[in-house]
């Protein structure tokens, strides 16, 4: 079949299975194109709990699609590509997380929600990008400990002043940035900002004209004044940039800015989800429930 001939076919097995597909901003162009909804890990996460639709297609990352089954447990929540991880939330295991809180039992685990669903299950609460600010703030005046990513941790740490141990994690994509890259491409174009994701190194961070998720950079390109944009993240997110602001100049810090697990989804691998209801997300009940627990509690403080 040819693009158009899958799309067609996707957007009928869609409405007469009663789909709702969940794209993520790093997804391919045509993958968001087909996606009834495309978020960040925080909106795609309030989509799958409040969904009226039998099955969830998450065009995403397995802790994604892992998130929205615990979020809505009597959904069929489908992961077209069954083997798109995310390196990140490998960096820590339960039992390396359950041998810390042994050792230190005073300290609130604040768990991001790149991780898996028996991390967030001995989590206190659960976070995104788009919402730690807004949640760590109730946990300010406690001893705390961040999983998995060091730089997002560090960020915060430093942002509110706070004790909170780091876990040690990254994401392999954003951590390789440099300032070095940051002053070669302002070098080049001294009149755009640069922008950046708070995975990225703190020395990276500290270049950056605004710091923030993903919704919070392409909100920053729609709405801030610069005409051109030097953009710290995932090459994915601009597909959505330039279709929210077309007439300014979008580029990539650098082409490495590409996560290969993202882009194992594309409209075949929709296709075929969707054909043979594969690839179905499962979680233990009492780690689903546990998991549930941190995640309930994040929704709850992100909206108050
Ligand atoms: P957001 O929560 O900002 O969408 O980021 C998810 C992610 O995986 C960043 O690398
Ligand atoms: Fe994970 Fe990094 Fe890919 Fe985001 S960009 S899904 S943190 S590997």
């Amino acid at each position: 079949m040819d693009e158009h001939a899958i799309k067609k076919e996707i957007i009928r097995l869609k409405k007469e299975q009663d789909v709702l597909i969940l794209a993520h901003y790093y997804q391919i162009p045509a993958v968001q194109e087909i996606a009834d909804v495309v978020g960040d890990s925080y909106k795609l996460s309030l989509e799958a709990s409040k969904t009226d639709a039998k099955t969830i297609v998450f065009c995403g990352v397995h802790f994604m699609a892992e998130t929205a089954k615990i979020l809505s447990p009597e959904k069929t929540v489908l992961l077209p590509a069954i083997d798109a991880g995310c390196p990140m939330a490998d960096k820590i295991t339960a039992e390396a997380l359950a041998a810390y809180k042994q050792k230190h039992p005073d300290r609130k685990v604040i768990c991001y929600v790149n991780s898996t669903a028996a991390v967030k299950a001995l989590s206190d609460v659960c976070v995104t990008s788009s919402n730690f600010e807004r949640v760590i703030e109730h946990f300010k005046d406690e001893k705390l400990l961040y999983v998995p990513d060091k730089n997002l941790g560090k960020y915060a740490r430093r942002k509110f002043d706070l004790d909170m141990e780091v876990w040690p994690g990254f994401c392999c994509i954003h951590n390789d940035l440099t300032p070095a890259l940051v002053d070669e491409m302002k070098q080049k174009h001294p009149e755009a900002a640069f922008i950046v994701h708070p995975e990225a190194p703190l020395a990276v961070i500290d270049k950056a004209d605004y710091v923030g998720g993903t919704k919070g950079l392409i909100n920053f390109v729609k709405t801030s004044d610069y005409q051109r944009y030097i953009v710290g993240t995932e090459k994915g997110i601009l597909h959505e940039m330039r279709k929210t602001a077309p007439d300014k100049k979008i580029m990539v810090l650098t082409e490495d800015l590409h996560c290969w697990d993202m882009k194992k989804t594309d409209l075949n691998t929709v296709y075929h989800a969707l054909k043979n209801q594969v690839h179905p997300i499962t979680v233990e009940e009492k780690t689903a429930k546990e998991a549930k627990r941190a995640l309930d509690l994040m929704l709850a403080l992100s909206a108050s």
